[in-house]
């Protein structure tokens, strides 16, 4: 017989299957909940709740494993590439070489903006935070691919992915060209995805930059590291915006908007604000440390943390070794990496977050790479949506081919007030 868990509520016992994951993970199924005993659950935050069952990614916060489609990431550190992992995620195997060859065809095809959508870029201040830009623009490109709405079939799906995890990276580097009041460069099809991205930020009209070797694969890594990361903020966006049944482009532009924020993508900026403040002399590690123990202060020690990880984060340990790796073949000796490194050192000594279990997670080094290459602070979470975006495209996917995909609507807990009359504006108190 399959296990059951039983709620008791006053007289009345209520059965609820138990269901388990490849991976051993177990739930109760509360799908009939309401419906058998007008109950609903409470769980603000979703820490206890899994709002779906996917086959994309599998995390043991405990043991601080991180596997796309079953693979441990740390098998991804040195052999493929970024599209390579990009299909995976959204199509569930390692791509066969005439795949990849298709696939990195097809982006190589879509690059280019429409010229059309390069005024848009235009009507934003130079100040304009690229993220707002990035979440506009990958919303516009629905208005220039109409023809891309309806996805039911596989074959179109697979070229509005190729189509976005493309031009995301235009639209990045124009976003990024525009801020600084720099021609935008075009795409070069003779380059691969990183490098044609470095290419459209930083070479200058009839002067092609030159990618380092080493700095292509960092970044390439980078992005490998971000590709996916389950049930997260963002993820849930794209997929509670895609339940609606809107479109890939609206399901990912809301997506960018959820990662913005500094609790979640947005933590790469201040991490690095961090830093800065602490290089700058203001503060001391050790006293960034106490005030981020104190409740009162507001103050947290950023890029630590996690809702998942109880245990090192592993993209954390990877991308510390890429930091120290990158900054020595580039010959740089950067303060903020000595100071990232003494602050690991102290909270991982410390109680505070021992107890806590709050170790460095992925957007504690991952600035002190993009600094390196010499990408400016406002566009690192620019480059962790290009990462993640794959992710989000696998989990719209999955979520439209699945057959139990309703669209996502939670209850609430109603604490208003009880009904009361409406009162006429001059006999109001
Ligand atoms: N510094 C100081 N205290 C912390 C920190 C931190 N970075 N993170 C958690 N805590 C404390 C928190 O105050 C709470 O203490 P208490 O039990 O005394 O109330 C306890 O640890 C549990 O924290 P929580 O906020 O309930 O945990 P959560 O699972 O809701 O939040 C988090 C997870 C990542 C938002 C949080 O750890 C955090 O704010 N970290 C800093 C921001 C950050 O680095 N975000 C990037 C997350 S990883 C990549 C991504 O998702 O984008």
């Amino acid at each position: 017989m399959s296990e059951k868990a039983t709620l008791v509520v006053g007289d009345a016992h209520y059965d609820l299957p138990i269901i388990e994951g490849s991976e051993g993970e177990r739930a109760v199924d509360i799908r009939q909940l309401r419906a058998r005993s007008g109950l609903i659950t409470l769980d603000p935050g979703y820490g206890n709740t899994g709002s779906c069952e996917s086959a994309i990614t599998f995390i043991d916060g405990d043991r601080g494993i991180l596997r796309y489609r079953g693979i441990p990431i740390e098998q991804f550190a040195e052999a493929p590439n970024f599209v390579e992992v990009a299909w995976l995620l959204i199509f569930g195997h390692l791509p066969t070489r005439e795949e990849y060859r298709a696939f990195a065809a097809d982006l190589t095809a879509q690059a280019d903006l429409d010229e059309n959508m390069k005024h848009h870029f235009e009507g934003f201040p130079r100040s304009a935070p690229p993220m707002a830009i990035l979440s506009a623009m990958i919303n516009a490109l629905s208005c220039f691919h109409p023809e891309l709405f309806e996805l039911e079939d596989p074959e179109r799906f697979r070229m509005a992915a190729a189509r976005l995890i493309s031009k995301i990276r235009t639209i990045a580097a124009y976003a990024y060209r525009h801020s600084r009041g720099l021609p935008f460069i075009y795409p070069d099809p003779r380059l691969r995805y990183v490098p044609n991205f470095l290419h459209m930020l930083f070479s200058q009209p009839y002067v092609q930059w030159h990618c380092d070797e080493a700095v292509c694969e960092a970044l390439n890594l980078v992005l490998i590291l971000h590709a996916d990361h389950e049930q997260n903020c963002s993820t849930s966006t794209v997929r509670m915006v895609g339940s609606s049944q809107a479109n890939l482009f609206a399901s990912c532009a809301a997506g960018v908007c959820a990662l913005w924020g500094p609790l979640h993508g947005g933590a790469n900026v201040e991490v690095l604000t961090m830093l800065e403040q602490i290089h700058g002399g203001n503060l001391t590690a050790e006293e960034y440390v106490r005030l981020a123990k104190d409740r009162d202060s507001k103050v947290r020690l950023m890029g630590f943390g996690h809702r998942v990880y109880k245990n090192f984060d592993p993209r954390a340990r990877m991308l510390a070794e890429v930091a120290e790796r990158l900054l020595a073949r580039l010959g740089q000796d950067d303060p903020l990496l000595q100071i990232a490194r003494r602050l690991e050192e102290i909270a991982l000594r410390d109680p505070y977050f021992v107890d806590r279990q709050l170790y460095p997670n992925v957007d504690f080094y991952s600035g002190i790479i993009l600094r390196a290459i010499g990408i400016p602070t406002n566009m690192f979470t620019v480059i962790f949506a290009i990462g993640r975006l794959p992710g989000w495209i696998a989990h719209w996917w999955e979520q439209r081919q699945g057959d139990g995909s309703r669209i996502a609507r939670p209850r609430q807990i109603y604490v208003g007030d009880r009904e009361r009359p409406y009162v006429a504006m001059d006999e109001r108190l």
